[in-house]
């Protein structure tokens, strides 16, 4: 279903978020705003904020935050035509669909039938599990693994009949378009072109759905010793691996309510916590999780633990997750579980309270990465050089002082090597970082970025807060001098909405692309401390600063290249041009 532009403008403008909100939360006001308890995530004291005159939600203590719409979708769980049908619904706003272009209409023809298929499908696979004479060994291999029928009935476990064309008759017989079935990949052509055939055959299969309860895809998995041991669809336009985790559209309430959510790699890793009341979980299903998946999760829990086996593949697996963790800044832990284990095995086998309690000693990513260097290297004099050599890096990576002090500290304990020394190393590798950004700039680099971070912000906030500065900063292309590419996106997409619009913030955030883009919005808006007969004034100086800035350090850096050249200093040139391209590098960094 497509809902056309100008009816999203009409929802926005008539719907009023602080009636709507009350629905679902208590709000007092205070101020300009009224507060009250996050539904997104588990607080005491309310830090969720929502401004009447904005129409925006912003929460101080998740950083959840957008618009009607937004909060609509959050809170329901639904998808965005869901969210604007049951707003509009509710304001009496008739929305008729329009005729879009033929492109975009295929497209949205292909999803919407995928995932009709994908539903019909996990209801043959649903029934052949429950009902069909097959099925028996199906259904006897899942008790087996101690999976109860109430299990089975929430993820809609399902079995493919032991045959080439099961599927194929079904959708022959329904009359599914040949294109959406092939795309989905249920069916595959047979190599001499006569026909097709089924994917999964002869499988216990698993429905994995998106957060918004939609079918995706399929996993199915052998009931032997068959290879291969799982079977997946392909990625298809609504199913994107990088995206998808299993068992989010369950546990994303529960991640809410406690505050975390634990990472497993596997189908029965994830079912085997969930049945034993462990509910705040989701499983990669064995990819490698990426920052989109991260990111998705953050809007649930601020805190993740990966829990992986203890064998070389697990440990290898966390060490490759971890750095996207750290980079998108995440409290993450490690739970490894003890040898010959994973998740499901070790909660049937040991049960849930020996699985909280192992959980509870899950270790910080520095204790992890340590370990595994101990184990690695052993403590002999040259191992614990090298461990050293190892961990260094990662410790000058972490920003705060005081932790880096606390797990120095810790290193040098745990190799018995003088904590002077153990310090000496890292800040060694921290100046060797430094250097390569440093030294041209007045500023220290990270210290340039965050000022030049912090007054493009600012104009952003100002931007939202009092359009009537938009055509000024059109007029002088101010973004064009913006460092962070971001910002300069966010910036853009603020000045192409009109600013004589009723409800102008909102409207903006009608147009960002991603959920935490309106989330910022929300935060940017929030931010008004200026106030109202300073705001032309104010903005004018941050242009003018936002311009000089740039102005000014890129010619610094042109005149001492265009000397160097003249006085034929090569090295020196080489030197200053790599420098310029660092520094361009790290300003446009996110
Ligand atoms: N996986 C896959 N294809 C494979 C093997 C694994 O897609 N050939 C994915 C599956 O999602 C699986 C996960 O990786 O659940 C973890 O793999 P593994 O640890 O081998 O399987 P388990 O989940 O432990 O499955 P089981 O307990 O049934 O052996
Ligand atoms: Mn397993």
């Amino acid at each position: 279903m497509y809902i056309p532009e100008e009816k999203i403008s009409d929802i926005l403008n008539t719907a009023d978020i602080v009636d709507v909100i009350s629905e679902s939360v208590i709000l007092k006001k205070s101020g300009r705003n009224f507060f009250g308890l996050c539904p997104f995530h588990s607080e005491k004291t309310p830090s969720f904020s929502v401004n009447p005159s904005k129409q925006i939600f912003y929460c101080f203590g998740c950083s959840a935050g957008g618009n009607v719409l937004s909060y609509t979708m959050k809170y329901h769980g639904i998808t965005f035509p869901e969210a604007a049908k049951m707003l509009a619904h509710k304001y009496q706003i008739t929305i008729e669909t329009k005729a879009i272009s033929p492109g975009k209409r295929n497209q949205l023809n292909l999803k919407e039938g995928l995932l009709r298929l994908n539903k019909t499908i996990m209801g043959v696979y649903f029934d052949g599990l429950k009902n069909s004479k097959q099925g028996e060994k199906a259904r006897q291999y899942l008790q087996r693994r101690g999976i109860s029928d109430e299990i089975i009935q929430t993820f809609k476990l399902g079995f493919s009949q032991d045959s080439w064309d099961a599927i194929v008759t079904v959708l022959k017989r329904q009359k599914i378009s040949r294109k959406v079935a092939v795309q989905s990949g249920l069916i595959l052509e047979r190599k001499s072109n006569n026909g097709y055939y089924d994917r999964f055959r002869n499988r216990i299969m698993f429905p994995i759905f998106d957060v918004n309860m939609q079918v995706a895809g399929f996993g199915g998995r052998v009931m032997d010793d068959a290879m291969p041991k799982y079977m997946n669809s392909p990625e298809t336009p609504v199913y994107t691996k990088s995206r998808i985790l299993y068992g989010l559209h369950a546990a994303k309430q529960f991640c809410r309510q406690e505050g975390f959510v634990y990472i497993v790699e596997g189908y029965f890793d994830f079912l085997s916590l969930y049945q034993h009341g462990i509910k705040n979980t989701v499983a990669s299903l064995g990819t490698a999780l990426t920052s989109d998946h991260v990111r998705m999760l953050k809007g649930y829990a601020s805190r993740m633990v990966l829990v992986f086996d203890s064998d070389a593949a697990g440990i290898n697996a966390a060490k490759r997750s971890i750095e996207i963790f750290m980079k998108e800044g995440v409290d993450t832990r490690i739970l490894v579980l003890p040898e010959g284990n994973d998740p499901d095995s070790y909660m049937v086998k040991h049960g849930q309270d020996a699985f909280n309690d192992l959980a509870s000693r899950a270790r910080t990513v520095m204790q992890f990465l340590l370990q595994v260097a101990i184990d690695t290297h052993g403590l002999s004099v040259e191992g614990r050089i090298r461990i050293l050599e190892e961990m260094k890096p990662h410790l000058s990576l972490i920003r705060d002082s005081a932790l880096r002090s606390l797990y120095v500290k810790e290193l040098a304990e745990t190799l018995n090597i003088d904590e002077k020394a153990v310090l000496e190393k890292v800040r060694e590798q921290y100046l060797k970082q430094d250097t390569r950004t440093a030294g041209l700039m007045n500023e220290k680099p990270d210290q340039a970025k965050l000022a030049s971070d912090r007054r493009e912000e600012q104009l952003i906030s100002m931007m939202l807060n009092y359009p009537e500065i938009l055509d000024e900063i059109k007029r002088r292309d101010v973004l064009a001098y913006f460092y962070s590419e971001k910002l300069k996106r966010i910036g853009k997409k603020i000045i192409s909405v009109d600013p004589d619009t009723t409800a102008f913030i909102t409207n903006v955030m009608a147009k960002m692309d991603t959920n935490e883009d309106q989330a910022l919005i929300a935060s940017y808006a929030m931010n008004d401390i200026v106030s109202e007969q300073d705001m032309h004034q104010t903005a004018l100086v941050i242009i003018n600063r936002i311009i000089r800035v740039r102005t000014k350090q890129e010619n610094t850096l042109t005149t001492k290249i265009i000397s160097a050249e003249k006085g034929c200093d090569a090295e020196l040139m080489e030197l200053l041009k790599q420098k310029q391209a660092e520094i361009q590098q790290l300003q446009n960094r996110l």
